[in-house]
């Protein structure tokens, strides 16, 4: 069943350069854009995105997307905040739900919610006969297969995916992508299967620095713009499976807070490929370094040669096209966590306390 992996949730690390490529042969086969006619995104106010946990972060990465893409507003909330806020919504806006289980019940409760408030429900979900997508109006399967790890993984990159793609949609019907421009973008998500395979190749130099992590009380996780949201992806996908403390923060806010907590002990991972905003999270991990913080930089050639200098250990992604590199990064985030409970020694498909679908409140 695990395929000669050791765990469930390191076969399906391994697995997603394939399941990425049925999602992208599905929604983006030739030079078509394969979404129902009915998500129509021309005259729309909004968008709002909601999920829990993982898939509130895949929907906080969507929302950069449908904002610099698309130009269309968007809200993002977790749904446990979402339902009892009880929030108005413009009648013309869609509302997409996002859950790999399709189960989870503040989720579910959520959507409906917005049945009746909004134009459209959208459900983004992984279980395709599940709760969540048989109460929306519209289902869009993740095509991951089957998830038994309790840590998301998969998932997480899929959803993605399916968002981007919605996002594209988004950007051409609102009239603000060009055909080239497109062109370019699924051009760029197709490449990333083949970019995933490289990332997973650093799996070794994972698994040592990995050796060091496990022995941290706390880590940071630092991004920004759409890195940001899976800085909070890379601290909750580690401290669930490692019990290692850890915490995601947007770069720009270290300085208001939290670089209080460094000292030689706390290892910082910062998630920067060599994009526009990279000059300003390395002038963020200089002021790590100079309270003697322990970084690990995760770039691209171009950002590793120019920023390693004084950090602790580095990894090197292949250069990706600057919206998507979040499905990317993802890899690395995942890998070290995974490599960091294996050192510790935890359960990592069932780790303490926590439950693959949550159906309670
Ligand atoms: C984290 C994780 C959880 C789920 C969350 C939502 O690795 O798996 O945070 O993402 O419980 O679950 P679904 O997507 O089934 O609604």
């Amino acid at each position: 069943e695990k395929a000669g992996y050791k765990h469930f949730m390191a076969k399906e690390i391994a697995e997603q350069p394939v399941v990425l490529g049925d999602a992208l042969a599905h929604y983006l086969p030739e030079d078509r854009i394969n979404l129902p006619e009915t998500l129509d995104f021309t005259d729309l106010d909004r968008l709002t995105l909601v999920a829990c946990g993982t898939a509130f972060y895949a929907c906080s990465v969507a929302k950069y997307w449908f904002e610099q893409i698309a130009g269309l507003p968007c809200e993002i909330d977790v749904a446990s905040e979402f339902r009892y806020r009880e929030p108005p919504l413009p009648a013309k806006s869609f509302a997409v739900f996002v859950s790999q289980s399709g189960e989870t019940a503040d989720t579910l409760a959520a959507l409906r919610y917005c049945r009746e408030r909004v134009e459209r429900t959208v459900a983004v979900v992984n279980v395709a006969t599940s709760s969540i997508a048989r109460e929306s109006d519209v289902a869009l399967p993740i095509l991951a297969g089957v998830e038994v790890g309790v840590a998301s993984t998969k998932a997480f990159t899929c959803q993605l995916l399916v968002l981007a793609v919605m996002a594209l949609k988004a950007g051409v019907d609102r009239g603000r992508l060009t055909p080239d421009a497109l062109a370019a973008h699924v051009e760029a998500l197709r490449h990333l299967p083949g970019l995933m395979n490289a990332a997973l190749s650093l799996a070794p130099q994972i698994g040592k620095l990995a050796e060091q992590l496990s022995q941290a009380q706390d880590i940071l996780f630092l991004g920004r713009g759409s890195m940001y949201p899976l800085a909070l992806e890379g601290a909750l996908k580690l401290k669930e499976i490692s019990y290692i403390h850890a915490e995601g923060y947007a770069a720009g806010e270290l300085k208001h807070g939290p670089i209080a907590l460094i000292d030689r002990t706390v290892p910082v991972i910062v998630l920067a490929p060599h994009d526009r905003l990279f000059d300003k999270t390395v002038s963020n991990m200089q002021e790590v370094m100079a309270r003697h913080g322990k970084v690990l930089l995760i770039s691209d050639a171009r950002g590793i040669a120019s920023a390693s200098e004084g950090s602790w250990a580095t990894l090197k992604l292949p250069e990706v096209p600057e919206p998507f590199a979040p499905i990317l990064y993802a890899l690395p985030a995942q890998l070290l966590a995974y490599h960091t409970a294996i050192a510790k020694g935890t359960d990592v498909d069932q780790p303490r306390n926590l439950a693959k679908s949550v159906t309670v409140e």
